[in-house]
């Protein structure tokens, strides 16, 4: 299904603190200045009710959460940004770069969660019709790394434990050692635009 958009649809996944906020503004300005349109999405959110289902996600003040409930919210917020942003830019030919996705729950929820990846793969495909990313860049980086680069309070999912987080880690790392013709690790823990260049190169192969 995704082999019949005109646009293309990349992803940058990976732990916390890797930078991925960052690296998705500057993709989308490089795409820009190279002659693409391009936009960028952040998932979980982007639409008003996706984004109302984050702060249900990402609420300290709630309980702990089952990961299949997680997992559903996360789908659900998902299907509504794919299905009112995402696939309407990719029908008229651009370039959208999300702030994670499915390989973000099969990686939290899965992996780290103790749920099996494969069902969530393929839930995943059901919520967002069939369509799945061009290239998924894994931005890794030790976990203890990335919690510091962090700054202000912690979120419900960044709480977890340590153990948690390096599951998820984990996680990414074998997703992409799974599939390599999908995914590209690239090592976040060097300065922002050494990890810029690298993105840039591994994009500029599926355009
Ligand atoms: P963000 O802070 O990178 O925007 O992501 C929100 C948090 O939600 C982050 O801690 C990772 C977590 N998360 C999941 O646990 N499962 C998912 O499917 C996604 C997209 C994010």
């Amino acid at each position: 299904m995704t082999d019949t958009l005109l646009g293309r649809f990349i992803v940058l996944d990976g732990p916390e603190g890797a930078g991925k906020t960052t690296q998705v503004d500057r993709l989308v300005r490089r795409l820009r200045k190279a002659g693409r349109q391009a936009t960028s999405v952040r998932d979980p959110g982007s639409t008003p009710v996706s984004e109302r289902i984050r702060e249900i996600l990402l609420d300290t003040g709630l309980p702990d959460m089952d990961a299949r409930t997680e997992v559903f919210l996360y789908m659900a917020s998902r299907a509504e940004m794919v299905a009112r942003i995402v696939r309407p830019a990719l029908e008229v030919g651009l370039v959208v770069v999300s702030d994670r996705f499915v390989s973000s729950t099969v990686a939290y929820q899965g992996y780290a969660g103790g749920l099996d990846p494969g069902p969530i793969w393929d839930l995943g495909r059901t919520a967002c019709g069939g369509l799945s990313p061009h290239l998924t860049v894994i931005l890794d980086l030790p976990v203890e790394a990335g919690f510091g680069r962090l700054r202000g309070e912690r979120d419900r999912i960044e709480s977890k434990d340590p153990a948690y987080h390096e599951k998820v880690r984990q996680g990414f790392l074998a997703m992409a050692a799974e599939r390599p013709e999908a995914f590209v690790v690239v090592d976040a823990a060097r300065p922002a635009d050494a990890v810029a260049e690298d993105i840039w190169e591994a994009v500029q192969r599926v355009l």
